[in-house]
């Protein structure tokens, strides 16, 4: 196999792409990786559709500067509304993140499923096509996050304003008989644990992290830029435009070869 030991890009609009981050470490040991949060613009679910394309162009031009191999779009904002220009634009591969209504279409049986993502992600054009090609039977209840992304970029996943908010939010969700629940938004997995004590545990919850892991191995092999030196040490950078206390606490299991700079980008 041919070997590359250059990193895998990733950015999201703040820390919650590390959530898909964890998923790419698992599936991938020996990869390096240099993450990119840009907190200092999140969250980019209210901006417009331009400016989330100005600043993913922004984060893949660093990345690349970088010298990544590929870049992974772990925003489902972003994914939704610039994957299409960044891979007009740049010719690495790139793999996005959308919400798996899919999935939960084919996992319901009471044929209502719910899905929390932001503004941006439910108005875009990619998720409206995405969502047409459900099955007319099935009941898609698209409910807007707002406020989640800055609770998570705060720190505050645990707080009582967290916990009132997702209440709001999923609470007629419950009512209405889903029997899944989508998790549109890279920064979600986050709340699992207080969504299921809204929830129970006979709701599915379904988010794409392993999906997208699954979808950068093959595309690694496919494009053959796999590293796979097992010997050496793998290394993981991480940036973010806002103090980093935040980003080091939601990936404070990882202690090897991890560097996290703060750094105004
Ligand atoms: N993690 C981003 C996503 O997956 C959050 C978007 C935002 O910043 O609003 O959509």
């Amino acid at each position: 196999m041919k070997i590359n030991k250059n990193a895998i890009g990733i950015f999201d609009s703040g820390v919650g792409g590390t959530s898909i981050w964890k998923e790419i470490v698992q599936t991938l040991p020996n990869e390096n990786t240099i993450y990119l949060s840009d907190s200092k613009n999140a969250p980019y679910g209210q901006k417009s559709k331009e400016k989330i394309i100005e600043l993913s162009i922004k984060n893949t031009e660093l990345l690349l500067k970088k010298g990544c191999k590929m870049i992974v779009v772990a925003c489902n904002t972003a994914t939704t509304n610039a994957i299409k220009i960044l891979r007009k634009k740049y010719d690495v591969p790139f793999i996005g993140i959308e919400p798996a209504i899919k999935p939960a279409s084919l996992a319901t049986k009471t044929n209502v499923i719910g899905i929390l993502a932001t503004k941006g992600t439910l108005n875009s054009d990619l998720f409206e096509k995405t969502s047409s090609k459900i099955d007319d039977e099935i009941v898609v209840l698209e409910q807007v996050g707002e406020g989640l992304v800055e609770l998570i970029e705060n720190g505050e996943i645990d707080s009582v304003k967290m916990t009132s908010l997702l209440e709001k939010y999923l609470q007629p969700m419950v009512v209405r008989n889903v029997d899944a629940i989508v998790l549109g938004c890279t920064h979600y997995p986050y709340l699992i644990k207080k969504i299921r004590e809204i929830v129970g545990n006979d709701i599915k919850i379904i988010d794409s992290g392993e999906a997208v892991a699954r979808q950068t191995k093959a595309i690694l092999e496919k494009h053959k830029l796999s590293f796979s030196g097992l010997n050496e040490k793998t290394n993981h950078q991480f940036y973010i435009n806002q103090p980093k206390e935040n980003l080091s606490s939601l990936i404070k299991e990882y202690k090897k070869n991890i560097t996290i700079k703060e750094l105004d980008f």
